[in-house]
């Protein structure tokens, strides 16, 4: 079974991959947090895996996979092996320690962790990477695939290959919490004059927290996963006053229908 959250498709394609090679089942955590009604309970399958893949936001996994982690029960768990890979536009700070701390609430052990830098989708403060570097990050991730797969096939234990970057601790303990209470709002989200009102934006909000009539109208609630500003197919979702000069991204390894 492998928990993934995604927003432009990088997550869902590692997810994809390692599902594909071990015949683990895959679940979407914001598909279940939208429908579960509370409960997010799962039986497993004998010697069944579990894994969590999501996509690092200022240094740690987004709120809604620990808060997903904090509500999960898993029954006739009989030490299952336990993974995680972090996709990355560089480095992920202590992110897997914070991972593993979640997992310890819910009494789940962490056998394994890996970070795979794939190309960068922040744009509020970044730029896309160049077609280039975009090119050459996919296909380094490819083979990081190979090798991350045959440790989680083989069930090995104890394996950490993370790139955490420089002052980890600091990037994950003090950045994040202040990003995940004052940077994630929608108040800087829009639709410019060439959206279509396809609706679009609304199906792939990871919140479910658009409604589109004529144009999008973003609620409260948000990861800042940016689906709705890369998925757009006119390029008209905005994000304050630099994002239209700025390039989109997704991952062109999964289908939209992927998500839907
Ligand atoms: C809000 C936000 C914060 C991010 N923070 C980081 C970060 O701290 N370190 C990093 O290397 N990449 C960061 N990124 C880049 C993403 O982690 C990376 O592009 C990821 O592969 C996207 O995965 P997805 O396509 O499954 O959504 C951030 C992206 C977003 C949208």
């Amino acid at each position: 079974m492998i928990f993934y959250f995604s927003g432009t498709g990088n997550s869902l394609q590692v997810a994809k991959n390692i599902s594909e090679f071990t015949g683990e089942r895959l679940v979407s955590v914001s598909n279940e947090m939208a429908n579960s009604q509370g409960s997010l309970e799962y039986t497993l399958a004998d010697s069944e895996r579990i894994g969590f893949v999501f996509p690092i936001y200022a240094w740690a996994p987004p709120k809604m996979v620990l808060d997903f982690i904090k509500q999960l029960k898993l029954h006739s768990y009989s030490d299952n092996y336990v993974f995680s890979i972090a996709t990355c536009g560089d480095n992920i700070g202590n992110a897997m320690k914070l991972l593993a701390k979640t997992l310890r609430k819910v009494k789940l052990p962490l056998h394994s962790g890996f970070s795979v830098r794939m190309p960068n989708n922040y744009i509020i403060m970044f730029d896309v990477d160049s077609k280039e570097v975009e090119r050459q990050k996919l296909e380094a991730a490819q083979r990081t695939l190979e090798d991350i797969r045959k440790i989680i096939s083989e069930r090995k234990r104890d394996v950490f290959q993370v790139v955490k970057g420089s002052f980890p601790g600091i990037l994950t303990g003090l950045v994040n919490p202040p990003f995940n209470k004052l940077g994630i709002n929608t108040k800087k989200f829009y639709a410019d004059d060439k959206c279509t009102g396809c609706g679009m934006c609304e199906r792939v909000c990871n919140c479910r927290n658009i409604s589109v009539q004529g144009k999008p109208r973003w609620g409260d609630r948000c990861s800042q996963c940016l689906a709705c500003l890369h998925y757009c197919p006119v390029k008209a979702v905005q994000y304050g006053k630099k994002s239209s000069r700025k390039g989109r991204y997704t991952n062109p390894n999964v289908n939209i229908q992927d998500f839907i």
